[in-house]
Order: C-alpha cells, then sequence, then structure tokens
C-alpha cells in the first residue's frame, strides 16, 4: 500500500479493502477520523495517528514518510541542477533576494518532514502505550479474555449515535487576524476566509484600547491569575471589573465568573436548590447552560412556551404566591433573533410574587445607550439622560429585573461572564456557588480587557449603531433576492434554509468556493427541519465584503436548490419564515441610528473614538500609570495613531446611513 497518510476519502477506499478495521467501520466515522486533526501530532489526522497502532498499517506509513522526505532531501541537497529544472518547467523565475519560504518544493519538503517526524512520535507512543491495534480482532480479544468493559467499544458507539442522528460536529479550524478582521486563516496560513459568523460582534476583540490594556497589564501583571478568588486569584482589576459591571446595569452588585456558562449553571443551580421549595420556570428555547443549571439544581422546573405571556400566566398562577418562583429567560434569542417581552414579563412576576433572571449575553454592547442590553434599550432616553450614574433608575425594565446576567466573550471580545443583582443576592452566590469558588479565577490581562472594552462601549455608541444600519443593508439586500430570514427585531441574521444536509452543504460550498464562512446551525441547537446559517454582521464588515457575502449565497442557493422565500409561502411558511411577519420593526430605531458612522469600504480604517479610548485608560491610572497619545496595542504606532486620527475625522464627518 502507498500510502503516506491517511489525506483523502478515496486513499481510504482503497485500503478499506485490505483492513478489517477499516471494512468494519461506517463511512461517517472514518471521514470525521479523517478530517479531524490530531492535537497531539499537528501535522497528522486522528486516522493516521489511530493507524500508526496497527502492525501492518504502522510500519507502512513510516517507511513511506522517511522516503517521501529522503526524496525531497536529495533533490534539495545533491540535484541543485534537478530543481533548477523543474523551477525551469514550471516556468517559476527565482528571485533576487528569495527566501526557502518562498519556494513550493521546500514548504512541500517541510511538511513532509514534520508529518514524518509526526508519525514517528506517534509510533514510538503507541509501541510505548503496547494497546496493540485497536483494528484487529486481537485487540477485541483483550477486553473479552480480561472481562473488563470495553472501553473503546463504548466511545466508538456513543459517536456513531452522533453520526446517525447528524448531529456529530466538525470544528472548522478558523484563526481570525487581529489587523484584519473579519478575515481570518485556516488551517493554512495562506488559505484566507471572510468570517460572517463571529460572536465578537463589535470586532472589541483587536479594539486597540483593549489591546494596549491587556499588554500593559501582561507586561505588570503576568499571565494567570494565580488561583481561586479564595486563593491569591482575587486582584484589583478583578473587583474594579465587578464595579464597572454593576455600574452598566445600574445595579448594587456584580459577580465575575470564567464564562456565562459556569454564571448561569452556578446561579441558577445554587439559586434553585437554595430556596425551599423553588419552581423555575424557563422558557422553552433558553440556552443549555440555563438547561443545566436547573437540571444541577434538583428542583421543579416548568417550561413554557417561547415568549408566550400567556402560556407562562397559566403556569404560574397554579402555584400559590408564596411559593417561591424564577423565571429565567434571555433578551436576544441568538438562533431566531426574537426579543423577549421583558416589561411584560416583569408584571407577571410581580404578580404572581416571582424573580426575574435575565440573560443578556447576546445583548450587552449592542443595546441601550450605554451598551447594557435589551432592558436598558427599552428606557432608551432615560438612561441616556442619566449618563455615566450607577444609581438604579425606579420603574425602568433594567431596575425591574432581578438578576441580569451577561458574557464578556461576544460584544466585549473577550472571555468571561458575570451576574448582577442586589448586594445580598450576589454574595449569596459568592459564598455558596461551586461553579465560582473552585476553579482558577480569569487572568488580570483578560479582566482588564473585558473591562477596557465595556467602558469603550458605555462611551461610545457608533459600533453598535454601525451594526445595526449593516444589518438592515444585509436583511434588505437577502429580501431583495427572495432569500429566507427568520423575521426578528434584533441583530440576528438567520438565514433559513429549512433541512440539515443542505444547510451543511451550502455552509461547505460557501467556505469552498467562496472563502467565506458562516457555520450552518443543526439539531439540536435548532428544531429539525428548521436549520439554517447564522449570519452575524459587524460593523466591521465593509460594503465590498458584503456584496460578496449577497452574491455568494444567491449562488449557493441556486446551485442547491434551496427554497427561497416564496417557495416557503407557498408551502404556509415554517419558523416564521413565509408566514406574513417579515416586516417587523426593528428593536434600534430610526431616530436612535442618527449620527451613525458610515458603512466601511474597502482600505477604510475603522472607527477608533478617542473620546473611549480616554475613558478606558483612564480606569487603569491608579494601577497602570497614566497614559497619554496614541493607542499602541502592537509597539507599531504608525498605524494605530492613523487608525485614531481616521476614526476622528469619521466621527466628525458621519452621517445618518440607514
Ligand atoms: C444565551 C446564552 N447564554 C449563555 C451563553 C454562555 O456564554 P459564554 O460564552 O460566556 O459561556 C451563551 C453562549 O453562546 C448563550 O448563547
Amino acid at each position: 500500500m502507498n500510502l503516506l497518510t491517511f489525506d483523502k476519502i478515496s486513499t481510504l477506499s482503497r485500503a478499506t479493502t485490505n483492513c478489517p478495521f477499516l471494512s468494519r467501520t461506517k463511512q461517517t466515522t472514518l471521514r470525521s477520523l479523517c478530517t479531524a486533526t490530531s492535537a497531539r501530532y499537528p501535522s497528522l489526522n486522528k486516522l493516521s495517528v489511530q493507524a500508526t497502532r496497527c502492525p501492518v498499517m504502522g510500519p507502512q506509513l513510516t517507511v513511506r514518510a522517511q522516503e517521501t522526505v529522503a526524496g525531497y532531501a536529495s533533490m534539495a541537497g545533491n540535484n541543485t541542477a534537478d530543481v533548477e529544472q523543474i523551477h525551469k518547467a514550471q516556468g517559476i523565475s527565482v528571485p533576487e533576494g528569495a527566501t526557502v519560504e518562498m519556494c513550493p518544493h521546500a514548504a512541500a519538503a517541510r511538511a513532509a518532514a514534520r508529518r514524518a517526524e509526526d508519525l514517528a512520535a506517534a509510533t514510538k507512543t503507541s509501541a510505548a502505550e503496547a494497546t496493540g491495534c485497536p483494528f484487529h480482532a486481537k485487540a477485541g480479544a483483550k477486553a473479552a479474555d480480561t472481562g473488563a468493559f470495553d472501553y473503546d467499544k463504548f466511545f466508538v458507539d456513543e459517536l456513531e449515535k452522533k453520526h446517525k442522528d447528524k448531529s456529530y460536529r466538525y470544528f472548522n479550524n478558523i484563526n481570525r487576524l487581529a489587523k484584519r478582521n473579519p478575515i481570518a486563516h485556516m488551517a493554512e496560513v495562506e488559505d484566507e476566509v471572510q468570517v460572517w459568523c463571529s460572536n465578537d460582534y463589535l470586532g472589541m476583540g483587536d479594539n486597540p484600547v483593549v489591546l494596549e490594556t491587556m499588554h500593559r497589564v501582561l507586561d505588570k501583571y503576568g499571565h494567570g491569575a494565580g488561583g481561586t478568588r479564595n486563593i491569591a486569584g482575587n486582584g484589583a482589576l478583578h473587583l474594579q471589573l465587578e464595579e464597572e459591571l454593576a455600574a452598566l446595569h445600574r445595579k448594587p452588585a456584580a459577580l465575575v465568573f470564567t464564562s456565562c456558562y459556569v454564571a448561569n449553571d452556578a446561579t441558577l443551580a445554587t439559586l434553585g436548590s437554595k430556596l425551599p421549595g423553588c419552581v423555575i420556570f424557563s422558557d422553552k428555547m433558553n440556552h443549555a447552560s440555563m438547561i443545566e443549571g436547573i437540571r444541577h439544581s434538583k428542583t421543579e422546573k416548568v417550561i413554557w412556551e417561547h415568549n408566550d405571556l400567556v402560556d407562562l400566566e397559566n403556569k404560574l398562577k397554579k402555584y400559590p404566591k408564596e411559593t417561591p418562583k424564577i423565571i429565567a429567560f434571555e433578551s436576544v434569542y441568538s438562533m431566531c433573533g426574537s426579543i423577549a417581552p421583558i416589561r411584560e414579563i416583569c408584571d407577571l412576576a410581580e404578580k404572581y410574587g416571582a424573580i426575574t433572571f435575565l440573560d443578556e449575553v447576546h445583548a450587552v454592547g449592542l443595546y441601550g445607550p450605554r451598551g447594557a442590553g435589551v432592558a436598558e434599550h427599552l428606557d432608551y432616553d432615560v438612561h441616556k439622560a442619566a449618563g455615566t450614574s450607577p444609581d438604579p433608575i425606579p420603574g425602568t425594565v433594567m431596575d425591574r429585573i432581578d438578576i441580569i446576567t451577561g458574557t464578556l466573550g461576544k460584544s466585549y471580545g473577550a472571555i468571561g461572564g458575570y451576574i448582577a443583582g442586589s448586594d445580598d443576592f450576589v454574595d449569596l452566590i459568592r459564598s455558596y456557588a461551586p461553579g465560582f469558588i473552585f476553579t482558577t479565577s480569569l487572568p488580570p490581562a483578560s479582566v482588564a480587557g473585558a473591562q477596557a472594552a465595556v467602558v469603550y462601549q458605555k462611551d461610545y455608541v457608533g459600533d453598535r449603531q454601525l451594526k445595526q444600519v449593516n444589518v438592515r443593508h444585509v436583511k434588505r439586500r437577502l429580501a431583495e433576492l427572495d432569500i429566507p430570514v427568520v423575521p426578528g427585531t434584533s441583530h440576528i441574521v438567520p438565514v433559513f434554509v429549512g433541512d440539515a444536509a443542505l444547510a451543511k452543504a451550502a455552509s461547505d460550498k460557501l467556505l469552498v468556493e467562496h472563502d467565506i464562512y458562516v457555520q450552518s446551525i443543526n439539531y439540536p441547537t435548532v428544531a429539525r427541519g428548521e436549520e439554517r446559517l447564522r449570519v452575524t454582521v459587524t460593523p466591521r464588515h465593509t460594503l465590498e465584503q458584503t456584496d460578496k457575502l449577497i452574491s455568494a449565497l444567491d449562488t449557493v442557493f441556486t446551485e442547491l436548490d434551496i427554497k427561497r422565500l416564496e417557495d416557503w409561502k407557498a408551502c404556509g411558511g415554517r419558523a416564521g419564515v413565509g408566514a406574513g411577519t417579515e416586516a417587523l420593526s426593528p428593536l434600534w430605531t430610526d431616530a436612535q441610528l442618527i449620527g451613525a458612522p458610515q458603512t466601511l469600504k474597502t482600505g477604510e480604517k475603522r472607527v477608533v473614538d478617542a473620546k473611549g479610548v480616554i475613558s478606558a485608560r483612564s480606569r487603569f491610572d491608579r494601577l497602570l500609570g497614566r497614559k497619554m497619545g496614541p493607542v499602541e496595542p502592537h509597539g507599531s504606532k504608525s498605524v494605530l495613531q492613523r487608525e485614531l486620527f481616521a476614526g476622528r475625522r469619521q466621527s466628525a464627518a458621519s452621517g445618518m446611513s440607514v
């Protein structure tokens, strides 16, 4: 067999006839092993690593790898004339000062050498582990002989179930480039794509003042936090971030967790188990973190239909008013873009003696005059007028919500999650929640970067305005082409496909043929038959990039014969598509978008707001010293100086662009 590694499905098919494992194993499993990179040996896929354990395949792979490397070495070392000959034949003239990195043969030789090294290491490890070949009958005999549980078979069977119900997840290798957002490279650095599904909604992951702050903190305080909050991991930066978040939501206190998944899980589990006889009312479309938190609370759970106030009330009224109740819901539902009727839910909570738990994960940074979320947005002018005051504003929706949770990992471009609420509630969670107590706290630089992002967004409304402007533009263009979008009033653009295989095929086609990355969303994240491409539009996408996205989607819809809006209308609609609700008014009104920056065009720099930079820096004066002048996150002063000044010019010149 002439194999270097199992890189291609076609190579696999040939090997299948000779190998008892390959012939026994399902194509779907082989495909996933073949397309997944080994974490331990990055130049190999998982199937090749498995094959090093096979007495037949293992030596073949090693010998072939060594032969290939030797072939390259002899060509480069002894026969430079041959190399020149090849270059000539291929019409390649070697420019003055060319380096080895520029030569395709050298690159191929290096890749082959890497693979050979990894194969040798994997073979050595396999031999040391002496597990024998997992593919041959002998291995099966091991478990049978000893009577021990067959763990490998169990893992394979469980994975097979995922393949069968089409919920097995393939992760793309996407490396977003800080200086070229929204461009990313894939596994190969030359292989670039436009990212249209990142949750770094505002591009804060590479905002200059965020990066500058993180560099300064890294230099002063190092990388890791050094422990749990209880043991050496509770620094001034953690405390000031919590103060900032409490002020953002105009609540007395806030508590930071390693993620909002953990925040939701730990808070609901702790609260639900502590409150005597508690009943948790959970919206049917709540995120997994809340579902798990409720499960961990081991208390009674009642699910109400998504955003359905009548159903919620019918369920609430079955319990005495004195029974402790939590209504758990989200403001923006990220897979369909629907927005909860928050004010009305607060009314029901008051009427039936419940407390409210609102997840603003997909709304913080994006809604409200200061980016505090939808609850703030619903009283936009009142909150705008209150400016930087941290005090609660009685009667506002945000004030009526008891517990707000948010993430630092999406619009704020960082990592971490938090809860905000009353002093005693926050202290209770701090004191009892294992998910908060027994884990290393977030690194200082990440915490500071998150705070810089929160402050910047509190001060500068332009990014979230421009995001909405761009979202409107994309939705309008899709509507013109009759491409179906699940109707909604938020920033989410769920392009509806309605079939799992087609959604995956559309995502693959966009990536492979158009260099556009939009992840397909399938069951169990959405119901079967409601599969979609979840497009996220950011302020950093240019007009030209949008043109490319729209035209690529149009082409892919045609080529795959995916239903358009008219088709859904004709069959009565699905998931709100084609059901006559397309013309919903966005949550951000035209008036709230006055003064938005212009959509970027190719080559234009994003706006970096000078006032936002100054505010963000001011929070770190005490710990890091006063910082003045242009932002310099990478030491490349001139570039960022230009960005800052370009930002000022554009801010000044910006007008309404809806
Ligand atoms: C609604 C919702 N809540 C919570 C989370 C978890 O947030 P984090 O990514 O900070 O863990 C997510 C993540 O996608 C989410 O969509």
